[in-house]
């Protein structure tokens, strides 16, 4: 298995594992045409990261690491505005979590802080420490990113991830409420 950072070709592979993988997410139902854009418009943001995790020819799974998550919402505005509207001709409902995300807490944090914005590993590959690896990468880019810490969120449903954030040593730190879901945020040291 390797890690390396993504590339134009591996958009789509990575865009169809957020979209089955992480399917809770808003970003996952706004649709796959959807996803393509917006990995291709990180691809282009020097504070931000994606690692592809590649075995067997394929990836396997991904993280995004970045630097500054603020900027996120203003990208998805900006430049994705089109790709929004027409996800939400065919989805109308998802307007209202739609507009609730600029106010997602990890949106509004001021400093040096790294996120991991998103983590997902293919079933057939987890529990044979792709996981651990994509995180010691995503810490990689925070130290070139300056960041002093790192964070990452989950809901307090998925118990895999948060067991998998608790055993690679990160540390509970709060916890909020997000569109009527409990939301735990983990932090490490970089
Ligand atoms: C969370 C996730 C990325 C972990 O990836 P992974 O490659 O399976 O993780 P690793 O193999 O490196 O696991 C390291 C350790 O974390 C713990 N862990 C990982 N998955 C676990 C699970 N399903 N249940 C309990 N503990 C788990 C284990 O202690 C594991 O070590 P072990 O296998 O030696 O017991 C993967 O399960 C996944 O993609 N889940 C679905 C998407 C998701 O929840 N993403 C995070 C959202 S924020």
């Amino acid at each position: 298995m390797i890690i390396r950072k993504l590339t134009k070709k591996d958009i789509p592979h990575a865009s169809r594992i957020h979209r089955d993988i992480l399917d809770q997410g808003v970003i996952s139902h706004l649709g796959i045409s959807f996803l393509e854009k917006f990995y291709w418009v990180l691809l282009k943001q020097k504070n931000i990261t994606t690692l592809v995790a590649y075995e067997d020819d394929k990836v396997v799974g991904f993280a995004t690491a970045a630097c500054d998550l603020k900027s996120i919402p203003r990208l998805i505005i900006r430049q994705l505005w089109r790709k929004i509207l027409i996800s939400l001709i065919k989805k109308p409902f998802l307007f209202y979590r739609l507009i609730q995300m600029p106010f997602y807490p990890s949106f509004k944090q001021d400093g040096r802080i790294g996120e991991i914005f998103s983590l997902a590993v293919l079933p057939d590959y987890q529990r044979r420490g792709i996981g651990t690896e994509l995180i010691k990468h995503c810490r990689k880019e925070f130290r070139k990113y300056q960041c002093e810490l790192f964070q990452v969120s989950v809901r307090k449903r998925i118990k895999s991830a948060n067991k998998f954030y608790l055993k690679i040593g990160l540390s509970s730190k709060s916890r909020a409420k997000f569109l009527g879901e409990e939301i735990i945020f983990y932090q490490g040291k970089i």
